[in-house]
């Protein structure tokens, strides 16, 4: 079987690529390299002692798009490739929404042209917003405030009229919480290409001293220790969880059953600012210096997921905790201290 994998260069894909090949399967990756660098293949093949294809090309660009589809005969997608940063996409949403659904767009129109029908999106938590109700299940009301968000949903809906009008469609979307952490080989890992915006990376940077303090967005949220709350899980599990998701499309023989999904990927546990910080500090051994600042514009106050769905219909739990995600990312950093360019 051959995967399609876009965006597979990405922080997400190139680990979901290791769990592909790792588990059998054929992969080839759609990247055009706005946000990653091809040495996360190299480094792929690597680890795992296979090979994979890579095609260099923009998802927007039908002809490209048809091009691979001639190529290699493709047996399902796994569609990572898109725009990420909130702050950015409020910035500037033209990109964000161009970016983003057009991708989609061409993608599942090639696809479709050429019968194939078998696809696993990722989409986040974003989605929900400020959750009503905590831990926060699929059924919960879908309440992006932002750009990026905001083309989530539209996805999603976009697929759920894909599979209203033709249930030959296979569809899974995977709702990811706060993924952190990197493969415990600290051969890949998240490799941002400017100052971080997520929590963890910053973390790191600061611990490495390419950051003077880690800026702690806000402690006067009504949570115990004041400062916000994620459902943050190791990258590892959630790459799992796309094998885990292909599975559950390929082998699902009661296809009544398969009806398009959106799933949960988190632990179920929330973890304060400051508890991630004392994490990884036990993980590289030193305090990192903080400072309080004012609340970052658009945060919630605290968010984490109910992922009984995910271990009901794939079979599929997240096994790593806290401690391994901080450990795993400081071994990252400290052995590839610029990311990809070292
Ligand atoms: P990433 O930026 O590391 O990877 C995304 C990849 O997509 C990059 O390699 C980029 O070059 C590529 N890409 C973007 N637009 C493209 C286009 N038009 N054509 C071809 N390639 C294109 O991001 P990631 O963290 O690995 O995220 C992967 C997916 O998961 C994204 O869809 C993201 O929205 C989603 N997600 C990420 C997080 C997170 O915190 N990292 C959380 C929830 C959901
Ligand atoms: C986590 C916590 C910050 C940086 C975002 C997207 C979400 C998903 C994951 C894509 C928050 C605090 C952060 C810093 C801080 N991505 N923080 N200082 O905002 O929960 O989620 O990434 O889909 O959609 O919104 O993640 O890592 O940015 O922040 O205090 O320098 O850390 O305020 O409480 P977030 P994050």
């Amino acid at each position: 079987m051959r995967i399609l994998v876009t965006g597979g260069t990405g922080y997400i894909g190139s680990h979901a690529c290791i769990e592909l090949l790792d588990a059998g399967y054929n992969v080839v990756v759609l990247d055009n390299l706005s946000n990653s660098k091809l040495e996360s293949l190299t480094r792929v093949q690597l680890i795992t002692s296979r090979s994979l294809d890579f095609v260099l090309a923009d998802l927007q660009d039908y002809d490209s798009v048809r091009e691979l589809f001639s190529q290699y005969k493709i047996d399902a997608v796994i569609h990572f490739a898109g725009l990420k940063a909130v702050s950015e996409s409020v910035n500037n949403p033209l990109l964000y929404y161009t970016n983003n659904l057009t991708s989609t767009f061409i993608l599942c129109r090639v696809m479709s042209e050429f019968n194939v029908k078998k696809i696993v999106f990722s989409s986040s938590a974003n989605v929900y917003g400020a959750p009503v109700s905590l831990p926060v299940n699929e059924q919960a009301i879908l309440n992006a405030h932002n750009p990026y968000g905001k083309t989530k949903v539209i996805i999603e809906q976009f697929l759920s009229d894909l599979f209203i009008a033709d249930n030959a469609w296979k569809i899974v979307i995977l709702r990811y919480f706060n993924p952190i952490g990197a493969h415990s080989s600290g051969l890949i890992g998240e490799s941002p290409t400017s100052v971080p915006n997520n929590l963890l990376p910053y973390i790191s940077q600061v611990a490495i001293g390419k950051q003077n303090v880690l800026p702690i967005f806000g402690n006067d949220y009504p949570t115990p220790d004041r400062t916000c709350i994620r459902d943050y899980i190791h990258v590892v599990d959630l790459a799992k969880g796309h094998t885990m998701a292909l599975d559950y499309i390929f082998n699902e023989r009661d296809t009544s059953k398969l009806k398009m999904t959106s799933i949960n990927l988190g632990t179920g546990k929330g973890y304060s600012v400051l508890e991630v910080i004392k994490a990884f500090e036990e993980a590289c051994g030193f305090p990192v210096p903080y400072q309080f600042v004012e609340r970052r514009l658009g945060d919630i106050s605290e968010i984490y997921c109910d992922p009984s769905l995910a271990q009901q219909l794939l079979g599929w739990k997240a096994t790593f905790g806290i401690e391994e995600m901080c450990k795993d990312a400081w071994k990252w950093q400290i052995e590839n201290p610029n990311g990809f360019d070292d």
